[in-house]
């Protein structure tokens, strides 16, 4: 019965706002990415799509995003990670970081786009889908571990990520609701809604080496 119970506690917990959520949660005796796992899975490899895998990702890029939801600076969430991180000392990130970025990297999607999509999107790229993007967020740029890490390693892998998140993500950059240092605007400035979704499409298919 009591297996009921909980399960019956996880649907009702689901279906709260993710404030009443944080309120709800005892965290007492949990280690500090216990309190993520109902949205990003225990290891980082979430199931939903409106949730973005977080296992093997760069230790540093995870960093950033928490600090950025922290401070304000990234709101595109709405509202959900904000009041997740709001409690979180310096320690406690280090350690959900740590967690998180050294779990095995997430299987890519086995739904691809066609060639000819690919091609197209490709044209509209200047002929040059791999440099454009992977000059930045190439898959095998190993993290060093003894240093701290360059501003540049704060850029993610979008390699076996949900398709469905890289594609909020590149609107939110179009739109200005998520903001971006790099050069995600004019890149994207070119796309329809389509052609992003064909390039979401195409990184989530793409296989990712561990960090
Ligand atoms: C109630 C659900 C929920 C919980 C619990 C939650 N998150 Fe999130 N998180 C989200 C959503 C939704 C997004 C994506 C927002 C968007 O679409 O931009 C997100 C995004 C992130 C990102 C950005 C990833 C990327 O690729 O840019 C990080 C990092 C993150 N969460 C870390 C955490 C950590 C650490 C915890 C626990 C302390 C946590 N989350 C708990 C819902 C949640
Ligand atoms: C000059 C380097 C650079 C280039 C070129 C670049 N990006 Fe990025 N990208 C970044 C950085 C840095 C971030 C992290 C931004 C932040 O800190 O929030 C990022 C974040 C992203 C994200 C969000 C991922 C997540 O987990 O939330 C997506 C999606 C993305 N880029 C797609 C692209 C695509 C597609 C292209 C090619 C059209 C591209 N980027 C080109 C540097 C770059």
């Amino acid at each position: 019965m009591i297996y009921y119970s909980q399960a019956f506690s996880i649907i009702l917990s689901l279906s709260l706002s993710a404030v009443a959520l944080a309120d709800m949660i005892d965290d007492s005796g949990l280690e500090p990415w216990e309190t993520c796992a109902l949205c990003h899975g225990l290891y980082g490899d979430s199931a939903r799509s409106k949730f973005p895998k977080l296992a093997g990702q760069k230790a540093s890029y995870l960093s950033k995003q928490i600090k950025d939801f922290q401070s304000g600076n990234r709101t595109n969430d709405g509202g959900q990670m904000q009041s997740m991180v709001e409690s979180l000392s310096n320690d406690d990130i280090k350690q959900i970081v740590n967690w998180f970025s050294t779990q095995p990297a997430p299987k890519a999607s086995p739904d691809k786009p066609t060639q000819t999509d690919i091609n197209n999107l490709a044209a509209v790229l200047g002929g040059k889908l791999e440099q454009t993007c992977g000059t930045c967020h190439q898959a095998a740029s190993a993290e060093p571990k003894t240093k701290a890490p360059a501003p540049a390693l704060q850029i993610p892998f979008l390699h076996a990520q949900h398709a469905d998140y890289l594609t909020k993500q590149m609107t939110d950059f179009k739109t200005s609701d998520r903001p971006s240092t790099s050069l995600h605007q004019p890149l994207l400035k070119s796309m329809n809604p389509a052609q992003i979704e064909i390039l979401a499409q195409y990184y989530a298919s793409l296989a990712r080496t561990q960090n």
